[in-house]
Formats: C-alpha cells, sequence, structure tokens
C-alpha cells in the first residue's frame, strides 16, 4: 500500500486530491490534514465512504509545534501498518490574504496580512518538509517515474504554488503578500529539491500551478475569468496528478502548470 498526505485538504483542491486518491489509486492509503475536521464535512463524507483507507488529522500549518507532533503521529502510523514511508507529500493549503482579497496597491499592504500569508503559504509548507521529509525519504516511489539514468527517487513532494509568484511573469503587479510568497514558496521547493537530491533516497520536489480552479479561493475573481479558463477542482487535479505521475528525479527543483509545461520562476 501507498501512502500520500494532503495537507490543507478540507475544502477546495486539497479535498479533491483526498477524492481522487481514494477513487481512482485503490491501493494508496491517504491521510488528510485540516484546521478543523469536524467542521470539514465533505472529508468526513469521504471518511464514510472509505473508513480503510482514510485518516483525517488535525493540522494547522502556521503551527510548528503541531507540524512536528503530526509528523511524530504519521511515523506511529506507517510503522503500525508496516509501511516504510511516505509516497507523496501535497501542501496545499494556501490563502490570499487574510481580507480574502489581494492588496490592489501599496495601500493595502499591512505587516500583518504578510505575516499571516506568509505563514500559510511559504513557512508552513517549508516547516511540513523539514518534518516530513525523513518520511518521504523512506517512500517506496509509488509516485512518479524511474529516472532515465540510474538514480531513483522515494517520495514526491508537492508544493501547491501559483502562476502569479512567478517574478518573470508578473505584468499587472498587485497581490503583494500573495505573489511574495508565492515566490518564495517556490524557492523553497527549489532549495529542497536541491537538498533533497543528495541522499540515496532522493525525493522530487517540485511547485504546481493548478489553473485558476473554482474554489473559495478565487471566487471574489471569477466573473473576470473566461468560462473556458476557469476550471472545475476535478480537472484541475485529474491533470495535476498526471503531471505528479510522471515526475522524474530530472524535474525536480522546476516549476510546472497544471497540464506540466514548465513555468520560469
Ligand atoms: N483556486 C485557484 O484558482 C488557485 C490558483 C492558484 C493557486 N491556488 C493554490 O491552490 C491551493 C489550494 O487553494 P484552493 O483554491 O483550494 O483554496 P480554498 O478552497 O480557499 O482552500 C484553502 C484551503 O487551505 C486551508 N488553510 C488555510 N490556512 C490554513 C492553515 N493555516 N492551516 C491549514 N490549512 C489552512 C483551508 O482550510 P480551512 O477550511 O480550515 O480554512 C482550505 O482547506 C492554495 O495553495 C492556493 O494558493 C489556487
Amino acid at each position: 500500500m501507498g501512502y500520500a498526505l494532503v495537507q490543507g485538504a478540507s475544502r477546495g483542491i486539497g479535498l479533491q486530491f483526498c477524492r481522487h486518491l481514494l477513487n481512482r489509486r485503490p491501493t494508496t492509503f491517504v491521510i488528510a490534514t485540516c484546521r478543523q475536521p469536524d467542521s470539514a464535512a465533505e472529508l468526513q463524507s469521504l471518511l464514510k465512504e472509505y473508513p480503510a483507507r482514510l485518516q483525517i488529522m488535525q493540522l494547522d500549518v502556521s503551527n510548528e509545534e503541531k507540524i512536528a507532533s503530526t509528523a511524530r503521529e504519521v511515523k506511529e502510523h506507517l510503522h503500525g501498518n508496516k509501511s516504510k514511508g511516505l509516497d507523496l507529500l501535497i501542501n496545499c493549503a494556501g490563502m490570499l490574504h487574510p481580507s480574502g482579497r489581494g492588496e490592489t496597491s501599496l495601500k493595502a499592504v499591512s505587516q500583518e496580512g504578510l505575516m499571516s500569508t506568509f505563514a500559510t503559504n511559504a513557512f508552513g509548507p517549508l516547516l511540513m518538509a523539514k518534518y516530513f521529509g525523513e518520511h518521504l525519504t523512506k517512500g517506496s516511489g509509488e509516485f512518479g517515474q524511474p529516472s532515465s539514468d540510474t538514480s531513483s527517487h522515494s517520495g514526491v513532494l508537492v508544493n501547491m504554488s501559483a502562476r502569479v509568484g512567478s517574478i518573470s511573469d508578473n505584468g499587472y503587479g498587485g497581490w503583494y503578500s500573495y505573489r511574495m510568497s508565492k515566490s518564495a514558496l517556490n524557492m523553497a521547493s527549489k532549495n529542497l529539491s536541491i537538498e533533497f537530491s543528495r541522499g540515496r533516497r532522493k525525493v522530487i520536489c517540485i511547485s504546481l500551478h493548478p489553473g485558476t480552479v473554482d474554489t473559495d479561493l478565487s471566487r471574489p475573481y471569477h466573473k473576470n475569468v473566461p468560462v473556458d479558463k476557469l476550471f472545475t477542482s476535478e480537472y484541475s487535479v485529474e491533470t495535476m496528478m498526471k503531471v505528479i505521475e510522471n515526475l522524474t528525479v530530472e524535474d525536480s527543483g522546476k516549476f510546472f502548470d497544471f497540464d506540466g509545461k514548465e513555468i520560469p520562476f
């Protein structure tokens, strides 16, 4: 049995990743983490449907101690099930800004807005890598493909980024907290790819843009998005899973669009 952990699984894209993995990969056990499991109604319904292959754990990604204790719990769980490690970790939790809307000008920038957006979008995923990296180095390479040379990988770490985090692609400005936090996340992915390439058990680490997806996060902007450019979470996750399934060690450290095209940093 393979093990996947989806961090930020209560709603939107994270919830859909859980649903997809449970529906499509009958040999994958899914650990879904979220801030408030009791009020994550759709995740709880999934648990009723898949009680033997889904475990829900409470985790706020802005709380380092909680990340550390959850990593210990997951280790016990894996060992209890005679599994060596984690095959896939998807850092999905994210926020546009505490106000729900990105800043349109400097006047709207605040220390509090920057701090909380960075805590969730950039620091949290890096701390997840710190505490769950060891589990990923013990994965069995269930996700991704063998490399063309002799290097093999154990686990895959996906950081859910956003195209607006690309510095070279920034044509409009604005959204200071969100853009900067996703650029920082991309740097974390690149750094992690270098550190995780050194060991014998390599971990592939990428940043991934899901497209513009019909979720709560993008809702305030839906009217500006052409209908054919606003994806359902089902479509976005289906295409992103194809990218994940096809990753090799050579892809590590890169930033990909939902359909596998590389995005320049
Ligand atoms: N939707 C898009 O068009 C789009 C485009 C580009 C990138 N993305 C990225 O895709 C990812 C998922 O976004 P989405 O569209 O699915 O957004 P969403 O529907 O608003 O869901 C956001 C998720 O993040 C969780 N979360 C927020 N802060 C958290 C924290 N401190 N600890 C744990 N969980 C936390 C939320 O949990 P609660 O239920 O507890 O609030 C929720 O599960 C994000 O990283 C986002 O930046 C989305």
